[in-house]
């Protein structure tokens, strides 16, 4: 993993395109963390909350009226400094750190977050973890989202649904072909986690129903997005490969295959739209949610 997500390119896509969650999916932890807490009214906050894998930020804001700390915590360095960048919180810190080996004492932690990221842990390690720091009626949740539909804004007929498809089938391609755990993390996404949800080795865990949310997105933003799939990064030098998902490459301006070229080229042969169309996205994200404690 760690050199997939390393890079000042990647952390500055992610940044840019990757999206944030809705309040829903923050609302219901809140609401799970308070039921392991009788004492707690709806105005007092908890002390701690660590986000794991926190990339750029895009899982973590929303919690900041809840807690009187937050740390994100991501192997990434790049990651971790546009994290900073962004932050707009005193009580808010982003620290480089892994998932296996977290740098927070024994009891401390009320709840520990991992928004897209989980599947990337060793889950034995990262779970042992979570258990040392996690207080005992302390909570953790996973969550991450799934693309289920992609169309041009006001046009959604049988042909969009078709190119939804195609586009769906890319990012999957690129993910296949670029990431050695792609396959296992495709499957547990559109699984709903559900190896990960067997692996939790606490006494209380459920799921949440499923957050659909729509975004409303720019040509540019879609390629953009695309171009953020964490596996074309090891493809890059596979030029033969990329071709095979591309046809021929479009040189940038050293020569290389140019990817984002590549990639506006085929998401406006998929669906015949100019650059100035406005798109729809839907995400699923589905949410799971434990604890050591069985109150
Ligand atoms: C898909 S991004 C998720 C970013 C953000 N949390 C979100 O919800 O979009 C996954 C992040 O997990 C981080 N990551 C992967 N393995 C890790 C590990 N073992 N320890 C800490 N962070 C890790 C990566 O660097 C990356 O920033």
């Amino acid at each position: 993993m760690d050199e997939l997500y390393k890079g000042r390119d990647i952390a500055d896509l992610y940044q840019k395109y990757r999206p944030t969650y809705p309040d829903k999916v923050m609302e219901n932890i809140i609401k799970y963390l308070r039921s392991h807490r009788p004492d707690s009214d709806l105005s007092s906050t908890f002390d701690l909350m660590v986000d794991v894998g926190c990339g750029s930020a895009q899982s973590t804001n929303m919690f900041a009226p809840y807690f009187k700390n937050i740390v994100g915590v991501d192997a990434s360095e790049d990651q971790i400094e546009f994290a900073r960048k962004q932050n707009k919180f005193n009580h808010i810190k982003y620290l480089v750190g892994k998932a296996e080996s977290l740098p927070f004492d024994d009891n401390s932690v009320d709840l520990v977050t991992c928004g897209a990221s989980v599947h990337w842990f060793d889950l034995k390690e990262f779970f042992d973890e979570v258990s040392r720091i996690l207080k005992p009626n302390g909570c953790l949740t996973l969550f991450t989202y799934n693309c289920t539909k992609l169309y041009p804004l006001y046009a959604y007929d049988e042909a969009s649904s078709k190119a939804t498809t195609d586009i769906t089938w890319l990012l999957c391609e690129l993910e296949l072909r670029g990431n050695p755990r792609g396959e296992w993390i495709l499957k547990e996404c559109w699984n709903g986690y559900k190896d990960i949800f067997k692996q939790i080795p606490f006494p209380s865990k459920q799921r949440e129903e499923t957050v659909s949310v729509l975004h409303s997105m720019s040509f540019e933003e879609i390629c953009g997005l695309i171009h953020s799939a964490i596996g074309h990064r090891n493809l890059i030098k596979r030029r033969k490969e990329l071709e095979k998902i591309f046809g021929n490459g479009v040189p940038n301006d050293q020569g290389e295959f140019d990817l984002l070229k590549a990639i506006e080229r085929k998401v406006k042969n998929i669906w015949n739209q100019d650059k100035q169309t406005k798109f729809c996205m839907e995400l699923e994200i589905f949410l799971i949610m434990a604890s050591m404690s069985s109150l």
